[in-house]
Formats: C-alpha cells, structure tokens, sequence
C-alpha cells in the first residue's frame, strides 16, 4: 500500500500545554545524543491529540527533537500505526481481517463499515463521525472476531452488535471494551472447564477493560489530562506531570505509591570564563556528556571534573535547571564518574572513550 501525505494539509500544529510536557519528559528517557529515540511516542501522541499524522505534526515533533524532516517522515509513513489521512471525528474502526477473525465473521462486520460508514476503507463517512480500515492480527484471535476502537479492544463481536456500537457511539456513548457475548475474558465459550474456583477478582470487568471503563479515554482524542504522567527519572517535587487542568467529571486514576520529594532550592556553582592552564578536560569520559552537553557545559564555565565532583545538591539543581533534559546529572552518576576522573583513575566508560569504542 502507498502510504502518502494526504493532500490537505492544516496550516500548522502545536501540542496542547500537556501534551507538550507530557512530550518534553519522554524525551528525558533517552541519553544525550539518542533523543530522536522519542519520534514514535511522541508521533503517537500528536496523532492521539489529531485522530491523524498531519505534516505539520511530523514536522513539529522532527524539529521537537532536532531531526531532518524527511526521517521523521520516514518513521511517520513506514508504520501503518499513524494514519495519514482525516479519520471519524468520533472513532475510527480497525477490523481485524486475518485467519481467525475471517473465519468468525470478519466479512460481516466489514460489511457493516461499508454500509454505515463508506464503501472504502480510510474514507470519512458522510457525517464526517467515522472511517474505518482492515488490519491484520491484533492479537485477540480467541475472540474473534474483534475490531480495536480508538484505544481499545471490542471482541467476540456479531454484525448486529457491532452495528449498534456505532449507533451507539454516533450518539456519544462509549460501549464497555472487551466480550460482546458474555465472556469476561478469553475463556472457553462454554464456561471454565478447570481452575473453577478462579475468581475474576473484584473487578466488573477484565482488567483491560476495566481500566479501559475506568480512565474512560477508549475513543476521546487525547489531550494529556487525562492521566497524570509519571517521570520518576526525573528530580523534584512533580513527579507526576499533572494536567494542566483535570476535568471535575474524569475519574481518577489509580493512585501511585510514589513519595514526593521536596523541591530543592537551587544554588550557583562556582563558574570559570575558560578552562584553567593545561587545558580543559575531555568532559565526554563522563557517560552521559556528548559533544552537544560538553558545549554547553563549557558555555555554562564548567571545564574541569572537579568542578563537577564538587557539585552540591543544590548546585547540581542549578546545572539541571540550565541544561535541555533534566535528571541525568544524578541518573547517570555525573558526580561519581568525575570525582575519580578528577582523581587520575579512570571508570569504565572512561575507558571505552580511551579505546576509541565510544564516538
Ligand atoms: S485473527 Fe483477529 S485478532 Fe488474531
């Protein structure tokens, strides 16, 4: 299949205030120099604020993480996850057409998308609600046959049913995720023939769909309130990067046994305006510190691994303030790896630099 741009474009795309925080602490996951490792969460999520991948987006995140367009348009057009075209404002429908759910009435339910939504898959349908595609396998074949909904699963699905979802979502509800027949899981359609005791625990429905029902996000667009996002990586008081606003009516999610921890007050480290006699060090040998982070280090007036080994609490607070991604002075052990540099020893990464196996 083909996989273009489509040809009306939105003239520009930002993330909405969470979505963009929720963006900058994934970028945080990855070393200096790795960054554009983020291109598919943060694709996704553009794409779970749109419905689709505009250009715009793709090239709002290449530029998020300092790529050439065209790779990010690489990424954005080889996986079929992203959509390039507009899809329903309220859903779009993914019916699995492989071996199990074909044999289980994958036809009917296609059937179905072509009659209530367009005769052609990625096709908007006339209100503009729904479009709808085939895909292969998705993993639910004990339940087939089945379609993923925006972020769910709806299986062991009949024509009629799912024909009703639609009716149902058109109408702005959201039906419960998983069985349609009955079943609270995958197990066998005639009831369990062993482990009888089992006990579906305390939960109404299976955990997928019960979180599903609980967080309530199936088929909305995502705009980053509705899960506080965890960073544990990085320091300070927010672990959780909370919405920006949480709406009264979303439920709450789970709660975290997470300890917050006290924002440290910030304190500048003594600064050089150039490095000493002899020459600066290769901050490089510190893991962590690329061509870009030893830079700005430099820029910053830090030249030497015992200005960095002396760094307190609150002057590492300082550091991290200033440099793009939080948290990796004390996730990658900055001060450790340059008190014994600043010593004459070296560290193991040290010696990868030496040997020329880091570039
Ligand atoms: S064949 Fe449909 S989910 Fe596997």
């Amino acid at each position: 299949m083909l996989r273009r741009l489509h040809k009306d474009q939105p003239a520009s795309f930002a993330f909405t205030p969470a979505n963009q925080k929720w963006a900058e602490a994934q970028i945080t996951k990855y070393p200096e120099g790795r960054q554009q490792s983020a291109i598919i969460p943060l694709l996704w999520r553009a794409q779970e604020q749109e419905g689709w991948l505009t250009r715009p987006a793709i090239e709002h995140v290449a530029e998020m993480l300092g790529m050439a367009y065209i790779r990010a348009l690489e990424v954005a057009t080889f996986y079929f996850m992203f959509q390039l075209q507009p899809v329903g404002s309220v859903a779009h429908i993914q019916i699995c057409g492989t071996t199990s759910c074909m044999i289980c009435g994958a036809e009917d339910l296609i059937a179905v998308c072509k009659e209530k939504i367009a005769p052609t898959p990625h096709t908007l349908s006339a209100d503009g609600k729904f479009s709808w595609e085939e895909v292969e396998c998705l993993g639910a074949c004990t339940n087939a046959p089945m379609a993923q909904i925006g972020k769910d699963y709806f299986e062991d699905l009949t024509a009629e049913g799912f024909a009703q979802m639609l009716d149902d979502m058109a109408a702005g509800k959201v039906p419960v995720p998983g069985p349609q027949n009955g079943r609270f899981a995958a197990e066998p359609r005639g009831g369990l023939t062993a482990l009888k005791e089992f006990d579906s625990g305390h939960t109404k429905y299976n955990a997928s769909a019960q979180l599903a029902t609980d967080i309530g996000d199936s088929i909305k667009r995502i705009d980053g309130t509705e899960v506080p996002l965890l960073t544990p990586w990085l320091k300070g008081a927010n672990k959780a990067t909370a919405p920006a606003e949480t709406p009264a009516e979303a439920p709450k999610p789970a709660p975290v046994a997470e300890a917050a921890e006290p924002e440290i007050e910030e304190a500048q480290p003594e600064l050089l305006t150039a490095a000493r006699e002899g020459g600066a060090d290769d901050l490089k040998k510190i893991k962590g510190v690329g061509p870009k982070l030893e830079e700005t280090l430099n820029e910053l007036g830090f030249y030497h691994f015992d200005q960095i080994a002396k760094w307190t609490e609150a002057e590492i607070a300082w550091v991290d303030n200033r440099l793009k991604f939080k948290g990796r002075i004390t996730r990658d052990g900055w001060i450790e790896q340059a008190t014994k540099l600043a010593a004459g020893e070296e560290t193991e990464f040290s010696k990868r630099v030496d040997d020329g196996d880091v570039y």
